[in-house]
């Protein structure tokens, strides 16, 4: 068996930056534990404020930034912390040459369901500012908190699946998972079906038509509602992933956030042999203009993200 630190050690990348990946680890397992006991411990439900997205902020939203947070100050290579909970970056009083840019937690809608949520990050150069394309993550992960807690990390060549074990050791399950180019399942929010455009609309059809539309084939719908654990069925068997730029999130550019979300999952995504665009652009090239800026995404499956592609290049 191959536990992370065997893995980090292995991998041809400055130690000091294994180090932040191990610190977000180290994050996650801890979160993890929090989440296993929120019930019993009271802490789920809202703090009664919103964040900075104008958002309701959940108890465990905030207590996974403090824990972030405080893995983070434990570690001299990190400076710089840019949370979705946090409206101003954090900076953390060191000369460390990285920055991490992370969701503490993800689909928090879904903690009172006791359905998967997850942590995402992308950790960046210091140096080079902070909003920095994609293309420029140094490393990219998110710990997905379901039936098993899964760590899933990349630092751009492949992708490598860890499960944390009863020891709180995070353990090499899966190395190297490729996202079938081909895919018959898809996942969106229906329920948004009226504020779509032209081309969300036309490729959503196609599918739902199955064996008898222009897709010629039988197409499965799933939408957990937590990015995480959609994503993480896409990298394990295949799929695409849509949130489109709607009529109704138009004037906010899209719903979810391009550094802490979408960047970090399109680099995933794109080391595991998958796609990741708005529809008219690879997301990992997108230049940046606000810390908290949101972004249209489709991600996914390679023959599926080029047919969405495909569509948007029509209008
Ligand atoms: P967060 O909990 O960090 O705000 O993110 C929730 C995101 C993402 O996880 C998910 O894919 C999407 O919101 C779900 O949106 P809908 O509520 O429109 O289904
Ligand atoms: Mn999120
Ligand atoms: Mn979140």
């Amino acid at each position: 068996m191959t536990d992370l630190a065997q893995w980090l050690a292995a991998q041809s990348v400055d130690s000091k930056l294994a180090s932040v990946v191990a610190s977000m680890a180290a994050a996650s397992a801890e979160i993890a534990g929090v989440l296993r006991m929120a019930p019993v411990a009271g802490q789920v439900g809202l703090v009664g404020h919103t964040n900075v997205q104008g958002e309701e902020q959940k108890a465990l939203d905030v207590i996974s930034n403090d824990v972030v947070l405080k893995h983070l100050r434990e570690n001299p290579d990190v400076s710089i912390l840019v949370s979705e909970e946090l409206e101003e970056p954090v900076e953390l009083g060191t000369d460390g040459a990285y920055m991490i840019a992370t969701d503490p937690l993800d689909g928090s809608s879904n903690l009172d369901v006791n359905v998967t949520v997850g942590t995402i990050f992308a950790v960046l150069n210091a140096a080079d500012g902070l909003l920095q394309k994609g293309r420029a993550q140094l490393a990219a992960g998110y710990a997905a908190y379901g039936p098993a807690t899964s760590l899933v990390l990349t630092f751009g060549q492949s992708v490598a699946v860890f499960t944390l074990d009863s020891a709180g050791d995070w353990i090499l399950t899966t190395d190297n998972p490729r996202i079938p180019e081909a895919s018959g399942e898809f996942a969106i929010n229906t329920a948004r079906e009226r504020f779509w455009d032209a081309a969300t609309k036309g490729y959503v059809a196609e599918n739902v038509a199955g064996e008898h539309g222009a897709a010629g084939k039988r197409y499965n719908m799933r939408w957990v509602g937590s990015m995480v654990a959609d994503i993480h069925r896409i990298l394990m068997r295949g799929g695409i992933f849509l949130y489109p730029l709607d009529s109704e999130t138009v004037s906010k550019g899209g719903r979810l956030r391009l550094l802490y979300e979408a960047n970090p999952m399109a680099m995933l995504v794109e080391a595991a042999g998958g796609d990741a665009t708005t529809g008219r652009e690879k997301i990992l090239d997108l230049q940046p203009t606000a810390i908290h800026q949101r972004v249209p995404v489709i991600l996914g499956s390679a023959d599926e993200v080029k047919r969405v592609e495909d569509w948007y290049a029509k209008g």
